[in-house]
């Protein structure tokens, strides 16, 4: 997961309270049963992962990011930061579900050699992402936004949205077997303005900007998004596609 990306749970809470509240199909997809030991892979403030336990399973929660940690913790989860690159559980997991979180792992056959290794035979990866085209029209104005000011947009982008043939392509090379895999193409309505979500989400584009530059450069990405992510309701709506995908090991 970056590193230049931080995570404010207050914030997190305010602008992308709706990432855990969309989170039941993927639920659905793992379909946990009482008594199974789950790892939350990107476990991030703790809510879906408490759904989990509510469920009667027993959660170990996982985070990059120690002050989403610290927020999972003050819901009575047991979480740990630790990178999804540098998971080190042996056949300890019924399974490795994860909501929201693989996009930001770049090195994605690192993390489900870990993700392998940590489930017992038969164990299921279960997980949801952002997909091939998420967000592509944030992600073009973020990028030429940065360009038009001498700066190298694309090496700035911190996510990685596979197609299902990529990624089931490397869940197979590590040992799994892909029960279904698809694209979903889920348009998001944010809760408030763009740029609560752009404050969240987009901090490695503004790294190295002073608070005026910073400033300028998200009125002028809000400006160029405004024709294109407004609705007729006015409500800002971004171009989300999701991955979604069940695997197990074999
Ligand atoms: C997503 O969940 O797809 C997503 C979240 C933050 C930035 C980009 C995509």
């Amino acid at each position: 997961m970056s590193t230049i990306q931080t995570w404010d749970p207050i914030a997190y809470a305010k602008n992308a309270r709706f990432v855990s509240d969309l989170g039941s199909p993927v639920v659905e997809l793992l379909a946990p049963q009482p008594g199974e030991r789950i790892l939350d892979l990107g476990c991030g403030d703790g809510v879906l992962t408490k759904k989990l336990v509510e469920l009667g399973c027993e959660v170990v929660g996982v985070d990059s990011s120690g002050a989403q940690v610290e927020a999972a913790r003050t819901l009575g989860l047991e979480a740990y930061v630790v990178n999804a690159e540098e998971l080190a559980y042996r056949e300890e997991f019924d399974a490795v579900f994860s909501n929201a979180a693989l996009h930001w792992v770049k090195r994605a056959d690192a993390m489900i050699e870990r993700v392998h290794r940590a489930l017992r035979p038969g164990g299921r990866f279960v997980a949801e992402c952002g997909g091939h085209g998420c967000v592509a029209k944030i992600r073009t104005a973020l990028v030429q936004a940065l360009e038009r000011r001498g700066i190298d947009g694309e090496s700035r982008v911190p996510w990685y949205f596979p197609t299902p043939g990529d990624y089931a392509t490397r869940l197979e090379h590590a040992g799994f077997r892909v029960n279904s895999i698809a694209l979903i193409p889920r348009p998001t309505p944010l809760p408030g303005d763009i740029i609560g979500w752009l404050e969240t989400f987009a901090g490695s584009f503004v790294a190295g900007l002073s608070g005026k530059e910073k400033n300028e450069y998200l009125q002028e990405v809000r400006a160029g998004l405004e024709a294109q992510l407004v609705n007729a309701n006015g409500v800002w709506v971004a171009d989300y596609v999701r991955l979604r995908f069940s695997a197990t090991k074999e």
